[in-house]
């Protein structure tokens, strides 16, 4: 059967317009209330921009023109409150629009945090941890600066420019309309920069999360790359990596400051153009030199904001792009998900049936499990044995519900674990997985996980079960010691039995031990088989084990082969049956 995609809500990304609006609506909105003082801030910090170049005139006209010296005072103090007040105003409105676009990074983050947590665990097969971990830091940052540079650049600028045209229409209108003949030029250029520059910072983006995975993955397995010299080849991909990112991020400035030689070029030779017309009436009489002088100061103000808009563009697309990419996460959903009449799962004696299931993985060619059906009852030990990649994990994630059957199904007392809320379901279950996780946290809160409200004692009494409160107590620092990334201040033996510690403070009707004690030396082993014998009773419990010895006394003993069952029972049957668990019995291989 062909595997199914990450199922994808219509695509509203694509289209910069639906990009923008959806940006806005879901996370400028909220803070509207702020934006719209910070614009009220904008357009005083403008109106003052232009009241300079309106003073031009009085200054040039009355007080050196006409020598009148009573305008002197008066004059300067209005140039100078205009300053303070533009000083005010922009300071108030930056802090604003940092404010918000703060608060918008920390809702998105949230927001793409709170998604991958319901996401199931084929999307973390898809995507790997560095370029997840890039979505939620630097596409979310390259967004907030486009969201604050454009709002804060298009609330001010806007404004300027309309305030300081005003200004160059009371000084002379015609001149004025004659001057924003450019305005098409420059907009159709700057639109066909945008559209490069979306595509740039989208492959920016996603060489910056490939460099983040590579980092990671170098970090995490640095023991493989010592031990088998590997470093200089690390050292290759990742400044490959690190070139093409760095090549990318060098076109963008090229190309996004492209506009600046064209804007310099068509400005300089249209103020060139208005001191010659404007030369030409002031020496008619047609115009003071105050009213040319305050139309000149309004003209090169107005470039700056000009300028500006027209970078805006750049930005924007810039943060678009991220945006599609964090789009993109958001509306993967989850295959595996709640159903709206899922009831919470309630049960002390669970009994798990497995009914002719079926399941392969993503973009694999055989299924994993063709046609399973058994009954793990309730109270009872039910092993799962066959050789390594016959499927034994597989079904342990089935029963979480890390994946969903592709056909058949699973119940738990007869329902099917897809109609029972998933936070209940994994509530009855305790997992000692296969591959352990240790949080690079205490060793207490490492075991606390199980049960996050246990006490010292209950957390103490589960180490000791777990054969581990001899080893803890070794540690200076006791139940205290902070373990490292990975657990890597542990021994294998010793993460594995703090795994198991976990488990047990957990105290589910339900126990899941996939190859809980493979890392553990003959004695360890013996001294966790017993405790967790005592704690297998009254549990329905799977146990995966590679030494048969270990599951010898096991109720059903399930024999698995290529992702089918072969045969079951218990183990002195399966012996007399001479079959293939004789088989392994007999050769000793670790089945
Ligand atoms: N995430 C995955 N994506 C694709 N294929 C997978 C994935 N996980 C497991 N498989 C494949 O599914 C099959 C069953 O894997 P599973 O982990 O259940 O084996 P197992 O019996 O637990 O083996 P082992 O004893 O080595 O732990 C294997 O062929 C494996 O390659
Ligand atoms: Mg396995």
């Amino acid at each position: 059967m062909p595997a199914a995609k990450q199922q994808k809500n219509p695509p509203e990304t694509g289209n910069a317009f639906s990009l923008l609006k959806r940006v806005l609506s879901t996370y400028l909105l909220p803070y509207g209330k702020v934006v719209g003082l910070a614009i009220i801030f904008m357009a005083l910090a403008a109106s003052m921009t232009a009241l300079i170049a309106l003073l031009m005139e009085p200054i040039l006209d009355d007080v050196l023109g006409g020598k009148k010296e009573e305008y002197i005072l008066p004059v300067c103090l209005a140039v100078a409150a205009t300053f303070i007040c533009r000083g005010g105003s922009t300071y108030i409105h930056t802090v604003l629009m940092n404010r918000i676009g703060q608060s918008i990074v920390a809702d998105i983050q949230r927001d793409l945090f709170s998604h991958f947590s319901k996401m199931d665990m084929a999307f973390f097969h898809e995507h790997t941890s560095g370029s997840l971990l890039s979505r939620v830091t630097h596409d979310v940052n390259v967004m907030r600066i486009a969201v604050s540079d454009t709002l804060t650049g298009f609330g001010k600028s806007f404004f300027t420019l309309i305030f300081l045209v005003g200004v160059m229409f009371v000084q002379d209108w015609q001149l004025t309309l004659a001057a924003f003949v450019i305005l098409p030029i420059v907009s159709g250029f700057v639109i066909y920069i945008g559209k490069r520059l979306r595509k740039i910072s989208k492959a920016t983006q996603t060489r910056v999360g490939d460099l983040s995975a590579l980092l990671s993955q170098s970090f995490q397995g640095i023991r493989l790359i010592k031990s088998y010299n590997m470093e200089e080849k690390e050292n290759t991909r990742i400044s490959e990596a690190i070139n093409k990112v760095r090549d990318l991020n060098i076109k963008t400035v090229q190309v996004s400051t492209l506009s600046t030689p064209f804007n310099e070029t068509l400005i300089g030779a249209i103020f060139a153009a208005i001191i010659a017309y404007g030369g030409y009436q002031v020496l008619n009489d047609q115009m003071t030199a105050g009213e040319l002088a305050s139309f000149l100061t309004a003209f090169t103000l107005a470039y700056e904001p000009l300028k500006k808009l027209s970078r805006l563009n750049n930005s924007l697309q810039i943060g678009l792009g991220a945006s599609e990419r964090v789009f993109d996460i958001m509306d993967t959903l989850p295959k595996v998900q709640e159903r709206e009449s899922a009831v919470a799962l309630e049960t002390k004696t669970p009994e798990i049936a497995f009914d002719s299931v079926v399941y392969q993985y993503e973009n694999t060619e055989k299924s994993a499990l063709n046609n399973i059906s058994f009954n793990a009852p309730s109270g009872k030990v039910t092993a799962l044995v066959g050789a390594s990649g016959c499927g034994k994990s597989t079904i342990v994630n089935m029963i979480l519900r890390f994946y969903d059957v592709d056909s058949g199904k699973i119940t738990i007392d007869g329902v099917d674990i897809r109609d029972v809320s998933i936070q209940t379901l994994r509530d009855h279950i305790a997992l000692v997985s296969q591959d352990i996780t240790i949080f690079n946290d205490t060793i207490a809160d490492n075991i606390r996980y199980g049960k996050p409200d246990a006490t010292q004692e209950e957390i103490k009494a589960a180490a000791v079960m777990a054969a581990s409160h001899d080893f803890i107590k070794e540690f200076p620092q006791g139940y205290e010691t902070v373990v490292g990334e990975h657990g890597v201040k542990l021994s294998g033996g010793q993460k594995q039995r703090i795994s198991i510690a976990r488990a047990i403070l957990k105290d589910a009707p339900i126990l899941l031990l996939d190859e809980a004690t493979s890392a553990l030396d003959n004695e360890s082993e013996k001294l966790i088989q017993d405790a967790l014998e005592k704690l297998e009773k009254g549990r329905t419990t799977l146990v995966i084990a590679h030494r048969l010895s270990t599951v010898q006394n096991a109720d059903n003993i399930i024999v698995l082969d290529h992702g089918s069952i072969m045969e079951q029972g218990k183990h002195t049957d399966l012996l007399k049956k001479d079959g293939l668990y004789a088989q392994m019995y007999k050769t000793g291989i670790k089945a």
